[in-house]
């Protein structure tokens, strides 16, 4: 399966990605978390898109749908793939559409996770990640590690990202609403969206995820 994960930051996009992927054997490919390898790795990439990702705002298209493609292309996700983060306006929309017709394939679905602002700014809040790799999430109330400041995972160190400051948090926002949410507008026309609602359990959202994956095949 092909499927596009879109939802506001802090949604839970990353966590149910993780859960989704296994359940479907897909790879997750969530740009965010390229960005930040990039960062931590000190490439050239990761130094163009720093400065965009810490004022909350996108980062180039020039840069982040090449970056999309060459993930895309790698082996494991020559049948199927969960994008997460990507797209994240029309024109990338359009691009990803134009590399999956090249290629003779399409979408499945777009799975749209809806979430009440004042819920997202309280998951952005008490956010922890891992140095070691950022798809290693954590919630000081919801979903704490086992050891505080210590990853479950790797035994990394737990960290708040950097653009999880409440100034930044609003700008994001601001750009979701701006620049994201049409491509909702744009994957409806094609008959793909399927919205849920992302409150409650993690593993309820999923099942409810996998549920509304399963009714649209
Ligand atoms: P990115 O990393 O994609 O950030 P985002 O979209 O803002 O999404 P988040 O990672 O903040 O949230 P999430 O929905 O994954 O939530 P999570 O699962 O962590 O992008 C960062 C930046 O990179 C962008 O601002 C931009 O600069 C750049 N960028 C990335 N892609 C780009 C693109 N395509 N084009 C241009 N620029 C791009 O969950 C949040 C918290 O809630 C966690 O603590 C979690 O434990 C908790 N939680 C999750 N589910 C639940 C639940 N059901 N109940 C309670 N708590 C929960
Ligand atoms: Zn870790």
């Amino acid at each position: 399966m092909r499927i596009v994960l879109v939802g506001p930051p802090g949604a839970g996009k990353g966590t149910q990605a993780a859960y989704l992927a296994e359940n479907l054997s897909i790879p997750h490919i969530s740009t965010g978390d390229l960005f930040r390898a990039n960062i931590s790795q000190g490439t050239e990439l990761g130094k163009q898109a720093k400065a965009y990702m810490d004022a909350g705002n996108l980062v180039p298209d020039e840069v982040t749908i090449g970056m999309a493609k060459d993930r895309m292309d790698q082996p494991d996700a020559a049948n199927g793939f969960l994008l997460d983060g990507f797209p994240r306006n029309v024109s990338q929309a359009e691009a990803l559409d134009a590399s999956l017709n090249a290629d003779g394939v399409k979408l499945d679905a777009v799975l749209d996770l809806e979430v009440p602002e004042d819920e997202v700014v309280k998951r952005i809040a008490g956010r922890r990640i891992c140095k070691n790799d950022s798809s290693h999430v954590f919630h000081v109330t919801y979903s704490p590690a086992q050891q505080e400041g210590v990853c479950d995972t790797c035994g990394g160190e737990l960290y708040q990202r950097g653009d999880d400051s409440e100034e930044t948090v609003r700008r994001r926002l601001e750009v979701y609403h701006s620049e994201t949410e049409p491509i909702i507008d744009y994957y409806k026309a094609q008959g793909l969206v399927v919205t849920i609602s992302a409150l409650g359990k993690v593993s309820d959202v999923t099942q409810r995820a996998m549920d509304a994956l399963k009714g649209d095949r």
